[in-house]
C-alpha cells in the first residue's frame, strides 16, 4: 500500500514538472507550447474533418514545395483517415500535376502519365537536386513524416530529466512534433535588433539556429474552407499539423481502440484467474 502510495506521488510530482519546466524558457531554447489536439493522450482520436481541412491547407499551400510520399492517394480515403470520397480522390490524383513517370512502353520509352490512387503524393519536384536548384539551394524534406521526425527539445538540469520522462508517460504525452511544427509555423517574425540574417533566409523563433530557408508560408485567407471555420493562420496551422499527425502515425485510432480492449480483457482475465485460484486452494491447507 505504501507503495502504491509513493509511486503515485512520484507520478504526480513529475507531471507537474513536465507541465510546468517545458512553459519555462530554458538554455535558451524558445518556448513550445502544448497544444489541445484532439488525438492526444490514451483516448484522443483524429478530427475527420479537422484533417479535411488539414490536407486542403497541405494540398493549396505546402504541396508548392513538399512532397508526401509515403502517403498514397487510396490512404485519403480509407477509415481513420480524412475519409474522402473515392470519386473525388480519383479526380483529385488525376489533376496532381506532378505526373508519374512510369514505363517502358512498346517502344521502350518511359512516360508520364496522371496519379492512380495507388500512387503516391509527390511534391512538384522530381529529385533533390531540382528541389534545391529550386528552392536556393535548400531541401524542403519530404513531409510523410515529419511529424514523428521533429520533437520538442528540452534542456533541463539532469536530475529533472527522468521526472519529465515519468511526466510524459503518465500523460502518454507524444505529440513533442506536431507541437514543435505548430510553432514553426507560428514561429515567424522580424528578426530582432542585432540578429545577422543571411540573405534569403527568414527568422523563426523556434527553428534551430533562427534561421531558415522555408518562406512563412501562411497568411490568413491564403486558404478558403468550405465549412465555415475562420480562415486563420492558427486554424491552417492546427488543422495541417493534424493531418500531418496522422500521414505519419495512419493507425493511431485503431492502436489506440484495440490498446482499451486488450487491458479490459487483462482485467477480466485477472478477475477469472483470482477466482478460480481461490476455489482450488479453498479445500487445500496453506
Ligand atoms: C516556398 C516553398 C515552401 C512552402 C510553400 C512550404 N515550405 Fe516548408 N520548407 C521549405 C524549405 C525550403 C524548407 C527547408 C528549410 C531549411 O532547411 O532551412 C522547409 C522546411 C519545412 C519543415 C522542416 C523544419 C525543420 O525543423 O527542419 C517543415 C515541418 C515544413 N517545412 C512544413 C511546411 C508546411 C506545413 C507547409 C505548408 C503550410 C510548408 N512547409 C510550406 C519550403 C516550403
Amino acid at each position: 500500500m505504501k507503495q502504491r502510495i509513493s509511486l503515485t506521488l512520484l507520478f504526480a510530482l513529475s507531471a507537474i514538472l513536465a507541465a510546468t519546466s517545458v512553459s519555462a524558457e530554458e538554455g535558451g531554447h524558445p518556448e513550445i507550447v502544448r497544444q489541445p489536439w484532439s488525438f492526444s493522450g490514451f483516448t484522443g482520436q483524429f478530427d475527420t474533418a479537422q484533417l479535411q481541412r488539414g490536407f486542403q491547407v497541405y494540398k493549396d499551400v505546402c504541396s508548392n514545395c513538399h512532397g508526401l510520399k509515403r502517403v498514397a492517394f487510396r490512404n485519403l480515403v480509407q477509415r481513420g483517415g480524412p475519409e474522402f470520397p473515392e470519386a473525388a480522390v480519383k479526380d483529385l490524383a488525376k489533376a496532381w500535376p506532378n505526373q508519374i513517370t512510369d514505363g517502358p512502353n512498346d517502344e521502350g520509352k518511359m512516360f508520364e502519365r496522371p496519379a492512380l490512387l495507388s500512387d503516391p503524393i509527390r511534391g512538384p519536384y522530381h529529385n533533390d537536386q531540382e528541389a534545391r536548384a529550386a528552392q536556393n539551394g535548400a531541401l524542403p524534406p519530404d513531409l510523410s513524416l515529419i511529424a514523428r521526425a521533429r520533437n520538442v527539445e528540452r534542456n533541463p538540469s539532469w536530475w529533472i530529466h527522468p521526472f519529465l520522462m515519468l511526466g510524459d508517460i503518465a500523460e502518454a504525452y507524444q505529440e513533442g512534433g506536431a507541437d514543435y511544427i505548430y510553432a514553426l509555423l507560428n514561429g515567424f517574425s522580424d528578426p530582432p535588433d542585432g540578429f545577422k540574417l543571411v540573405d534569403g533566409k527568414f527568422y523563426n523563433k523556434v527553428f534551430p539556429g533562427h534561421q531558415i530557408s522555408m518562406p512563412p508560408p501562411l497568411t490568413d485567407g491564403v486558404v478558403q474552407y468550405q465549412d465555415g471555420t475562420p480562415s486563420t493562420v492558427e486554424n491552417y496551422s492546427r488543422d495541417v499539423v493534424a493531418f500531418l499527425s496522422w500521414a505519419a502515425d495512419p493507425s493511431l485510432d485503431t492502436r489506440k481502440q484495440i490498446g482499451w480492449q486488450v487491458i479490459l480483457y487483462l482485467i477480466v482475465t485477472t478477475v477469472l484467474l483470482y477466482l478460480g485460484k481461490k476455489r482450488i486452494w479453498a479445500s487445500i491447507k496453506h
